[in-house]
């Protein structure tokens, strides 16, 4: 099985680097840069994905909601390089860290994934090894992408697993997944993810099948990391309360097209699409009004 260092290897700490806290710091260059990406399955020869752009700084976090099947998972795997066949990009480009990825090499590809920009995606058992614990797994991204010995690797995949606040993290680094709960995979995943200290890290409904008070502690985390070390955020949930709760922007995509982009606070207050007030009417049930209060901390 591939696990997720092998596909999405990972540097750590840039806790002291300049981002500052989360907010402000918008003149900063984007590391992330999407522009007019359109995405087409070659097979079918139609396009899927009909033009997304946004710019990401660090320490910022872009939310993209949207229906299922409306493209929000293609869209992140296009700025990952991971398309599956037969997608592709067909428009537009992405850059990261001020550089485009067309054409990049495999090579310099591996160096970027983990590195520069990481991923966390549901189902978090599916990108780990079921027979190797996960401590080792955690050590092993350190030691590939940061040139750890096998030792100090080790010891920073305790602290890794500390930092997403697992409770016993030794004890934690000793088990195999089938051992841990939903919630503690999901941390797991998060470390491994931050492991080789990147820069962006894209959330593909991270937090979708946890229940609501360990998808709670997995978003603190998650604004915790973007304002300690200035990681910029792609979050994607069907849940308008996440991203609400943690995004600066937000994209509604609907069928490979954008419907609206805004700030958060414009298009959860002001929605102008009426697609966007359907999202907002279903949400309200299940407490985003909370995330609406004017005035409140988000
Ligand atoms: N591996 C695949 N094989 C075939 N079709 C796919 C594949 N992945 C995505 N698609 C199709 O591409 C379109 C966009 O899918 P995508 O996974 O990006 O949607 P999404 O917005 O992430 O949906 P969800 O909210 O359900 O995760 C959909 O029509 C989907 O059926
Ligand atoms: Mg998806």
């Amino acid at each position: 099985m591939t696990t997720l260092s092998q596909k999405l290897p990972a540097e750590v700490e840039r806790t002291e680097q300049s981002s500052g806290p989360a907010g402000a710091v918008p003149s900063l260059a984007p590391v992330l840069a999407v522009r007019d990406v359109r995405i087409g399955d070659r097979s079918a020869g139609r396009e899927i994905v009909h033009g997304v752009s946004f710019t990401l700084t660090p320490g910022r976090a872009v939310g993209i909601v949207g229906e299922s099947g409306s493209g929000k998972t293609l869209t992140c795997r296009a700025a990952l390089g991971i398309l599956p066949a037969p997608f592709e990009i067909t428009g537009g480009s992405v850059e990261i860290d001020g550089g485009d990825i067309d054409g990049l090499s495999p090579a310099r590809w591996t160096g970027l994934r983990g590195a520069t920009i990481s991923a966390v995606f549901q189902d978090p058992a599916s990108y780990l090894n079921p027979s190797i614990r996960v401590g080792a797994q955690i050590a092993e991204v350190v030691r590939v992408k940061k040139g750890l010995k096998r030792r100090a690797a080790r010891r920073r995949a305790v602290e890794l697993l500390r930092s997403v606040h697992l409770r016993d993290p030794e004890l934690v680094g000793s088990q195999y997944p089938h051992e841990l709960s939903g919630g503690m995979l999901q941390r797991v995943l998060i470390a491994v993810a931050i492991a080789a200290g990147p820069r962006i890290l894209i959330a593909d409904e991270a937090t979708t099948a946890l229940d609501v008070t360990v998808q709670a502690e997995i978003l603190d985390l998650l604004a915790d990391l973007r304002e300690r070390t200035g990681l910029a955020l792609v979050v994607v949930s069907h849940d308008l309360a996440v991203v609400a709760q943690l995004c600066d922007e937000v994209l509604v995509m609907r069928d490979g097209e954008v419907v609206e982009q805004g700030t958060t606070e414009d298009v959860l207050h002001r929605p102008r699409h009426e697609y966007t007030r359907l999202l907002i009417a279903e949400h309200q049930q299940y407490g985003l009004e909370k995330f609406l209060a004017p005035g409140e901390d988000a």
